[in-house]
């Protein structure tokens, strides 16, 4: 049907006789003659139609915005100062001989051509619409090139790509299961893998030696901007390397995709960081280090203040005093700090305290707070030099229990530093290692993995007995500007050790056998020392084209509250459908009943 692509189309094809398809982008009637920008995948080209061809011209009056066309014309150059340099086409246009309406369209649910603001639930309603514009294409374009970048790298590697099930049994990794009831075993269900990660162990220990799946995960959890229902993994298993083996190779694997896509180079070798020093420096385990900004801690200096907000957490094993300097930070005003105080109130924190520093030379009398009087000078003093704190900077305190003070200065300290315009560097690539194996869930009053029940922990299996809350993992998470794009670990290889996690997890015997039991056979059968991790895929192409959620990144995204209006999924079933399923409605079970 087409000889080119609209928008390949430039000064060397001069005088070539070409036929294009596309869609309508714009039209325009000039005095006469009327200019079309006709655009396929490629981009955009103009096409010109004049009225001496009374047949083409009339078609050409007749069309309207998202028509389909199949052209026929010379190219030629375009006359001095209708030339569009920031368009690639812009020097040339096509005189058209002949045009076909291929189809017609109704008029859009919106204007694909310009930029204005469209609510979401509108745009993932037509999203084949929403796709046409040219910010969305090239996110899928991004995404392309990453997967295809990947794929080369891991396949230049060795690595086998291999799918696994999608109708499997629960794979926890923190989330709800999506459940597929199943018609040929009555009241039995199958569970859609939250990851493919019992099945790419299983890999290694059928010997595959190294493994990588472009592989789509679902957990039904909370949705955020950077989490959906169902996203993309990239999944990847390997046999006898070490932690450092494997950060080596993941971390030149990022190194080349970023140089390749993106012509930015990232560090020779990236940070690492033990999980202790980023909560204690920032606060999260995945700190954005574009923001030189700091927590430091001050519970030694408040122990004995008369201010109980901060002494109560300084002499509180449970409980963190911590300090945010702001450099320059003085200058915020009053409604300034009520609304950081409200925002550290979303993370559970009971106020936000704060001080001026007016004058740093001048004792108490330079600085500006409701708390100095609560505190001695010597006790500000040193506070001062421990943060460094200059002339015109602000502090902001937080003082409860350490996650609190975690959470809520951990947010400050990226809302302040985006807000002042603070970052430092573009692309700031972190690994977090030492994680620990264990946190403690206060409501349940249980340990829960932090990774995952199958990851390693750095100790013998006496020790992790002996202190599951300070056991390390052999875990390790890429992050970058503050995103988790990546995470895994080396894994469990031997039955007994596996068996210590999931019983100090509180999963019985028999409860492991139901849920693992075919791991802990596998483990028996010569399972080599394995590991590997899983980056999140759309995260990763949402940062690379600095898109602000995952979604921009989703051909076909699901929306907060997970549903898709496209197709309007979830939705009922028929009443045959659910008999063959063996399922019975709650609801319809309630009327029945009654
Ligand atoms: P984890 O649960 O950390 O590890 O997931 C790996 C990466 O997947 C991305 N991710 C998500 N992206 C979008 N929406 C979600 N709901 C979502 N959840 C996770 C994150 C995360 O870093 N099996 C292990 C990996 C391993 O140990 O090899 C796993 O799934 O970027
Ligand atoms: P109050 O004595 O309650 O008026 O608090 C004095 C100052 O301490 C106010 O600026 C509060 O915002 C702040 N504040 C109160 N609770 C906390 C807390 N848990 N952490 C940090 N600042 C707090």
């Amino acid at each position: 049907m087409r000889t080119h692509k609209c928008g390949e189309l430039n000064k060397e094809n001069l005088g070539e006789a070409v036929e294009l398809c596309g869609w309508v982008h714009r039209r325009r009637d000039h005095g006469g003659v009327i200019f079309i920008d006709l655009r396929d995948r490629a981009g955009l080209v103009q096409v010109v139609f004049n009225p001496e061809a009374a047949e083409t011209f009339a078609i050409a009056e007749s069309v309207r915005s998202e028509y389909v066309l199949r052209v026929e014309g010379i190219v030629r150059d375009r006359l001095e100062g209708t030339i569009n340099s920031n368009m690639a086409t812009g020097e040339i246009e096509i005189l058209v001989s002949h045009v076909e309406v291929l189809n017609e369209s109704e008029t859009p649910p919106f204007p694909i051509e310009s930029d204005i603001e469209v609510n979401e639930e509108m745009r993932l309603r037509y999203r084949y619409i929403d796709l046409r514009k040219t910010s969305m294409l090239e996110k899928m374009k991004v995404r392309r090139d990453v997967t295809r970048h990947l794929r080369n790298f891991l396949d230049g590697q060795d690595f086998f790509e291999m799918e696994t099930p999608i109708l499997t049994k629960a794979t926890p990794e923190g989330a709800r299961d999506y459940i597929v009831p199943s018609r040929t075993h009555p009241n039995n269900f199958f569970a859609l893998p939250q990851s493919p990660q019992l099945y790419k162990q299983l890999l290694m220990m059928a010997g595959m030696d190294r493994y990588y799946q472009v592989v789509r995960c679902f957990r039904d959890e909370d949705l955020r901007a950077d989490r959906q229902p169902e996203f993309t993994q990239l999944d990847i298993e390997t046999s006898f390397m070490n932690e450092d083996e494997i950060m080596t190779i993941m971390e030149e694997m990022v190194r080349q995709l970023f140089k390749d896509v993106l012509d930015v180079r990232l560090d020779d070798k990236f940070l690492r960081m033990t999980h202790e020093e980023a909560m204690s420096r920032y606060g999260s385990d995945k700190p954005d280090l574009r923001i030189p900004l700091e927590l430091v801690d001050i519970a030694e200096e408040m122990k004995g203040v008369d201010f109980k907000v901060f002494s109560g957490p300084a002499n509180d094993p449970k409980g963190r005093v911590a300090a945010l300097r702001i450099p320059n930070g003085a200058d915020l005003s009053r409604k300034d700090i009520d609304v950081y105080t409200k925002y550290v109130s979303i993370y559970g924190a009971r106020g936000l305290a704060y001080i001026k520093v007016n004058d740093r030379y001048a004792g108490i009398e330079g600085l500006q707070s409701p708390i100095v009087k609560f505190a001695p000078a010597e006790v500000w003093e040193a506070v001062l030099e421990k943060t460094g704190a200059q002339t015109g900077d602000l502090i902001f305190f937080g003082a409860d229990k350490t996650n609190i003070v975690n959470e809520a200065l951990g947010a400050l300290r990226v809302k302040v530093g985006l807000d002042l315009n603070l970052l430092d560097g573009d692309w700031r690539p972190l690994w977090v290692v030492d994680f620990p194996m264990f946190e403690w869930d206060e409501k349940a009053l249980r340990w829960n993995a932090i990774h995952h029940p199958f990851t390693a922990p750095s100790c013998t299996e006496e020790e992790l007995k002996a202190n599951p809350g300070t056991a390390l993992s052999r875990a390790y998470d890429l992050v970058l500007n503050g995103t988790e794009v990546g995470g895994g670990s080396i894994r469990i290889n031997k039955t007994a050790m596996q068996s210590t996690v999931l019983d100090i997890l509180g999963i019985g015997e028999q409860e492991a056998n139901d849920k693992f039991g075919f791991l802990l056979e596998a483990l028996k059968y010569g399972c080599p020392p394995h590991g590997g991790m899983a980056y999140g895929l759309d995260r990763l192409v949402m940062l690379m084209t600095g898109s602000s959620s995952i979604r921009e990144v989703i051909a076909f995204p699901k929306t907060q509250s997970a549903a898709c209006p496209l197709v309007s999924a979830p939705a009922p079933v028929s009443e045959e459908q659910l008999k063959e399923l063996h399922i019975i409605m709650r609801k319809i079970a309630a009327k029945e009943e009654g």
